[in-house]
């Protein structure tokens, strides 16, 4: 099933979505200048287009959420898309770790055994915070469930996007129409979106942040971007590669800063010895790139925001463990949209510093808050004053 999806992550693949990607980002664009004269919650403007992109890239369907114009049958008449952002934001921010999370979820951390059987009473009451989310994610899994209906009732439905590789797939041999229950896929199609858009927009979201509070690192990465060429050349798949590698570092160093996922969880399929501790079958093993990634043996001063540690002639890089940088995780169950991700983040950071740059707002908060929760998350979101490049000059930086 993974090499089912797989192949859609592929350089192949991922080259002829850079038109796709490259128009959500020019209409989110569209959307800044409109309110050029406030300041922006970046974070969902971000949410909305990487949602957007995941939503035609892996579903095939234009969710409308960046400022576009999706097609009339996809478009609600009563708000829907508005409705379907808020379920899905809030499903996203509502899976927290900590002490501001549902009553189960606290219960959880002091008496994990007791945390499952009281979710499944308190999600029955309503008014309770675990109501609310179960009621979320019904509305949110109901809605992708529609969609997965519609996609496998079409004959002719092509083979581009993840919901149409696996109804292909489910449809092509009786062992995999057993496997490829719709509820299962109503699941995965679930998984994928949020593992697909919270983490990119988290992450693009840190990049702007990050950037706007260092303006060493702005002028630099905004050279390489004007060095490029003219604005209006939009760079392909290879330029992406090549091109940009002040933009690389940028990136790498602002996933280090704020590690999105900061916990990744194995279970041992069998007994297992690990540095000296022999671990019996099924006992879960968590990594924690987010402690990693702010170790100073391998990230010397780490609390600095510092993009040329990951430059290649550097011997801070070179001489790094290979394995101390994980955001995407490891092994043959890492992230299978890094590249997909990776590529939307640069051509979102390309467009925007060819046009904009930007600062804190004056209401955000400092220092940054967070969310923990399966993806790490902003309390209050991040609050960016957007400047025209045209008018930076005017910028005390
Ligand atoms: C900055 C963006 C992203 C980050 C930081 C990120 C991070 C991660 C991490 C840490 C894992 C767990 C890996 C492991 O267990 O070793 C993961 C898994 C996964 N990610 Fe991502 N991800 C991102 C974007 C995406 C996108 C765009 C997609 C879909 C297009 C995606 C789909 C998945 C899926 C399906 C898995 C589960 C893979 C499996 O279990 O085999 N992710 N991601």
């Amino acid at each position: 099933m993974r090499n089912t999806i797989i192949s859609l992550y592929q350089p192949t693949h991922l080259a002829g979505l850079i038109p796709t990607m490259q128009s959500y980002i020019d209409s989110a664009t569209r959307h800044l200048s409109s309110t050029q004269k406030d300041d922006v919650t970046f974070s969902d403007l971000s949410l909305r287009l990487a949602t957007d992109v995941i939503g035609e890239a892996a579903f095939g369907v234009d969710f409308g959420l960046s400022g576009g114009s999706p097609p009339d049958d996809e478009r609600s008449k009563d708000g829907e898309v508005s409705e379907f952002i808020k379920e899905h934001i809030y499903s996203t921010t509502s899976l927290k770790m900590d002490l501001s999370g549902s009553f189960s979820i606290v219960l959880g951390l002091l008496v994990p055994v007791l945390q499952e059987p009281v979710r499944q009473l308190l999600k029955r009451i309503p008014g309770t915070a675990d109501w609310k989310i179960h009621q979320t994610n019904l509305k949110l899994s109901k809605r992708l469930e529609e969609i997965v209906a519609k996609r496998a009732s079409e004959r002719d439905r092509g083979s581009k996007d993840f919901l149409s590789a696996i109804l292909n797939a489910r449809d092509s041999d009786g062992a995999s129409r057993k496997l490829f229950t719709s509820d299962y896929i109503s699941a995965l199609a679930y998984e994928h979106l949020l593992a697909g858009s919270a983490t990119t927009s988290f992450t693009l979201s840190s990049v702007l942040y990050l950037v706007s509070k260092h303006p060493e690192v702005e002028q630099k990465l905004v050279r390489e971007i004007d060095g490029f060429g003219p604005s209006d050349l939009i760079p392909t798949f290879d330029d992406l590669q090549h091109e940009f590698p002040y933009l690389d570092q940028v990136i790498k160093e602002a996933m280090r800063f704020y590690t999105v996922s900061p916990l990744v969880a194995r279970e041992t399929s069998q007994p297992v010895e690990v540095g000296g501790f022999l671990l019996p079958k099924g006992t879960w093993v968590w990594l924690a790139p987010g402690v990693l990634a702010k170790d100073p043996k391998h990230f010397p001063e780490p609390h600095l925001f510092r993009p040329e540690r990951f430059d290649p002639a550097c011997d801070e890089e070179k001489q790094r463990h290979p394995y101390a940088h994980i955001p995407f995780g490891i092994g043959p169950r890492a992230c299978i949209g890094q590249k997909f991700s990776l590529q939307e983040i640069k051509l979102a950071v390309i467009h925007l510093y060819r046009r904009y740059v930007f600062r804190h707002s004056p209401s955000m908060e400092s220092p940054l808050e967070f969310q923990y929760g399966v993806v790490l998350n902003f309390k209050h979101g991040v609050k960016l004053r957007v400047i025209r490049r045209s008018e930076a000059c005017h910028v005390i930086i």
